[in-house]
């Protein structure tokens, strides 16, 4: 399998399903590089997965960087997209222009993704045009998480409309893939034949050109609650949980370390 790049996941719309999964650290986007995974974001939700924010609004720009260098250096094929944090493209053009460029610089990912649609055309055009690939993002944007009052389901009665602005709105100013999140799948289907760029559904339904889940959702650690759009894999919670009891229970019985695990 060659390597996965922004013209190849251009050319797989219609033809083939992209996969994409989120990643936060080197172990696990090895692992799901090796797996055959096409494309991995660092997402900014590392906030509320791995770093135990409330919300991705308090992700800065070094800590993307951070877990982004750590997943790059695991990844030999998969497209690697890092997630701009709130504020930092928001400011002004310049501002987003010298943020995409430093974290592409400094992190290894290959494009970055960022949230918004209709009012982010002039930047996603900036970014773009200095050969930044950019991943847009629309339907449900967590980073607008105050103005939403909670994560709901977007794209509904009136806001119909401005979900197909914003859709044409990033393929406009030159967006390579779009990411749905939370929007009704017939929208979504909708969107999916009217734009030439590949989206990716997170709750978007069956008829985008490919999916995204955070890693933690399919793998069952983050307990007990899961969004409808989730489908778990694993429960992994429960499997941690009955080692690290059979740990504790061994070290208290001196089940462990027994003469295998002794140097002689
Ligand atoms: O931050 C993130 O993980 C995301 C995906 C859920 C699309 O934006």
């Amino acid at each position: 399998m060659g390597k996965v790049t922004v013209p190849l996941l251009r050319s797989m719309k219609g033809e083939k399903k992209i996969t994409m999964l989120t990643a936060y650290d080197h172990p696990t986007a090895k692992i799901m590089d090796e797996a055959g995974i096409d494309t991995i974001l660092v997402g900014d939700s590392v906030g509320p997965v791995v770093l135990g924010y409330p919300n991705t609004i308090p992700v800065t720009v070094d800590e993307m960087i951070h877990h982004t260098r750590a997943v790059a250096r695991g990844i030999k094929r998969a497209l690697l997209i890092i997630d701009m944090p709130f504020m930092s493209y928001q400011e002004s053009i310049e501002q987003a222009k010298r943020n995409a460029g430093r974290m592409l610089k400094e992190s290894g990912a290959e494009a970055v993704k960022l949230e918004g649609g209709v009012a982010m055309h002039d930047t996603i055009k900036a970014i773009t045009e200095i050969d930044i690939p950019v991943c847009a993002h629309i339907g449900l944007t967590p980073q607008s998480i105050h103005r939403m009052g909670g994560y709901k389901v977007q794209g509904k009665g009136k806001d119909v409309e401005k979900l197909i602005a914003d859709a044409k709105a990033v393929e406009d100013a030159g967006a390579f893939m779009v990411v749905l999140e939370c929007v009704p799948r017939q929208l979504a289907k909708e969107i999916t034949e009217m734009l030439t760029i590949p989206t990716i559904g997170i709750g978007g339904g069956p008829d985008c050109d490919g999916q995204v889940l955070v890693l933690h959702d399919l793998l069952g650690l983050l307990g007990s609650f899961q969004p409808k759009f989730v489908k778990q894999y694993r429960n992994l919670t429960e499997d941690i949980t009955n080692a690290v009891k059979e740990y504790i229970s061994d070290v208290e019985s001196g089940g462990f370390p027994d003469d295998s695990q002794c140097f002689h």
